[in-house]
């Protein structure tokens, strides 16, 4: 060990020199502030914990987060689709005026017109100006449900799967526009409803 005289240590750095000696070169131990070893050691503690729960205690594995997750955004959307299958009377009232059923005209041309023909006389499907109804029973919420749901195994399209709810609501304003104006077409079917 070389005289103290002979090394270059700071006064206040004194007590920190380490006692050893590598052929006349000596270290200084600068100790590391306790917040940084109390974060170090903390977090090999955590990492066994976290080992220990996902390993051994039945930690939930990213599939089963995924799982999770999932299943809350399903129920959601499966009450966005319910929300939308059910028909709203406040909702249709407000869309059913001179605009809501020139929209539905529109929507009526691009979708329903090749199987209900013009003025919905009736071709493929069935003639919707009269007082007979296969599937509806005349009043909007009726028809909304069979154009929302479809029939089919009888060629009528379950609309609720390519039109939004804002686009059926619109067709039916336009259909029930047309109601007992008994369009010259295909012959009444089904059962006779008076309204
Ligand atoms: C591919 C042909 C086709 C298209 C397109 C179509 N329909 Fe139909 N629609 C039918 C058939 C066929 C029926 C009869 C189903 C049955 O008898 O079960 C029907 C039945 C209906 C009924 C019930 C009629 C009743 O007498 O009860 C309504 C209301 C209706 N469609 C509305 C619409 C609307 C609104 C659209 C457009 C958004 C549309 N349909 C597009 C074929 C079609």
């Amino acid at each position: 060990m070389k005289k103290e005289s002979e090394l270059h240590v700071e006064k206040d750095e004194e007590h920190l020199l380490l006692d050893h000696n590598y052929d006349g070169i000596q270290e200084l131990n600068h100790p590391l502030p306790s917040w940084w070893s109390f974060l170090f050691y903390g977090l090999i503690f955590i990492s066994g914990v976290y080992f220990f729960y996902y390993q051994f205690m039945g930690g939930p594995t990213l599939r089963d987060e995924f799982f999770k997750e999932y299943a809350v955004v399903m129920k959601a959307q499966n009450e966005a689709n319910l929300a939308n299958k059910t028909f709203k009377i406040e909702r249709y009232k407000l869309i059913n005026n001179t605009d809501g059923i020139k929209k539905g005209e529109e929507v009526y041309t691009n979708n329903c017109l090749p199987c209900h023909s013009e003025n919905a006389k009736g071709d493929i499907g069935p003639n919707l100006t009269d007082k007979h109804w296969v599937l509806a029973k005349s009043t909007p919420e009726t028809i909304y449900n069979v154009a929302f749901n479809g029939s089919e195994e009888n060629g009528m399209p379950p609309w609720g799967e390519v039109l939004t709810p804002e686009e059926i609501y619109f067709a039916v304003a336009y259909v029930s526009s047309l109601k007992n104006s008994f369009q010259k077409g295909k012959a009444p079917q089904g059962e006779f409803i008076e309204d």
